[in-house]
């Protein structure tokens, strides 16, 4: 494995191995590996000839309050992980090299960041878009990799390349759950036993709500209803949303939802005393038609 940090080092490798017909298969991260990324990087592995991780902790998408400092980095570990994957690139360049000229243009998000997550952190979405489309200019994959658990982030990058005609195959990766259901995550560690109990009611909600939909109930408020009574009573966690879209582009969905075959998604972030926690299904509804 490789490591490269300087951007026009990577452009020259990408260059070559792209002149010898090889397909590139890109995972981009901000590094302290886990077993979601290790399943991003098995799929690129599986499906590509070159493999080209990224680590770097992208400073534009934090907001003042966040935790950028704080953000966990182990890149010696990541090394060991990214070289037992099989990955061909790693690609580590620092805030200097990716951000050293003083910028003339953002990109600016204009839809499905008013939502979810989006909505609680104003300016995450266009310091996202803009990182991902520096990374594209850079490594110029063919597919790139992301997981679903982060669902509104795979929809924006949709857009992205909708919207700039990027010759990039999007990779969406179901997330990855623990045997009970339990989506994976870093947070996780911060649940206490008995709530480590409960948490994998969240995604019996999720699957819950999907299954009304699918019974034929057109109210949407009914489901996400139904939902909270179920977490409430069964976590006692404080319900932060639980909202209902199509997806990808993040409409709203009015009651009585509409006929017609498209994704919905539904999605929660719930509260337990430490651990904040987000989860997601994204499902293919076909009623009426
Ligand atoms: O999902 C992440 O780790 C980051 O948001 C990404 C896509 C690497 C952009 O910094």
């Amino acid at each position: 494995m490789k490591i490269i940090e300087k951007i026009i080092d990577m452009q020259d490798v990408m260059k070559i191995e792209k002149e010898t017909g090889k397909k590139i298969g890109f995972v981009p991260t901000m590094g302290f590996l886990h077993e979601g990324h290790q399943t991003l990087l098995k799929e690129a592995r599986d499906n590509n000839d070159i493999v080209v991780l990224s680590i770097f902790v992208n400073p534009l998408q934090f907001g003042p309050n966040e935790d950028f400092d704080a953000y966990p980095r182990d890149i010696l570990r990541d090394e060991q992980i990214a070289k037992n994957m099989g990955v061909d690139y790693l690609f580590y360049p620092s805030v200097d090299e990716m951000y050293k000229d003083e910028k003339t243009t953002i990109i600016k998000v204009e839809k499905r960041v008013d939502v979810l997550c989006g909505k609680h952190r104003p300016g995450h979405f266009d310091g996202v878009a803009t990182v991902v489309m520096k990374l594209f200019q850079i490594v110029t994959p063919h597919k790139a990799y992301f997981g679903m658990k982060d669902a509104q982030q795979v929809a924006v990058i949709d857009g992205l390349i909708n919207d700039y005609h990027l010759p990039i195959e999007l990779v969406r990766v179901e997330t990855v759950r623990e045997e009970d259901g339990l989506a994976k995550s870093s947070r996780n560690v911060y649940l206490n036993e008995s709530e480590r109990e409960k948490a994998p009611k969240l995604f019996q909600a999720l699957c819950l709500g999907r299954d009304k939909l699918a019974d034929g109930e057109k109210a949407i408020h009914e489901v996400k209803k139904g939902m909270e009574e179920f977490i409430a009573l069964q976590t006692g966690a404080k319900v932060e949303y639980v909202e209902i879209y199509a997806y990808p582009t993040l409409e709203e969905l009015t009651s009585p939802i509409r006929e017609g075959k498209f994704n919905i998604i539904i999605a929660l972030a719930v509260k337990f005393s430490k651990a904040r926690l987000i989860d997601n299904i994204v499902f293919s509804y076909n009623k009426g038609e």
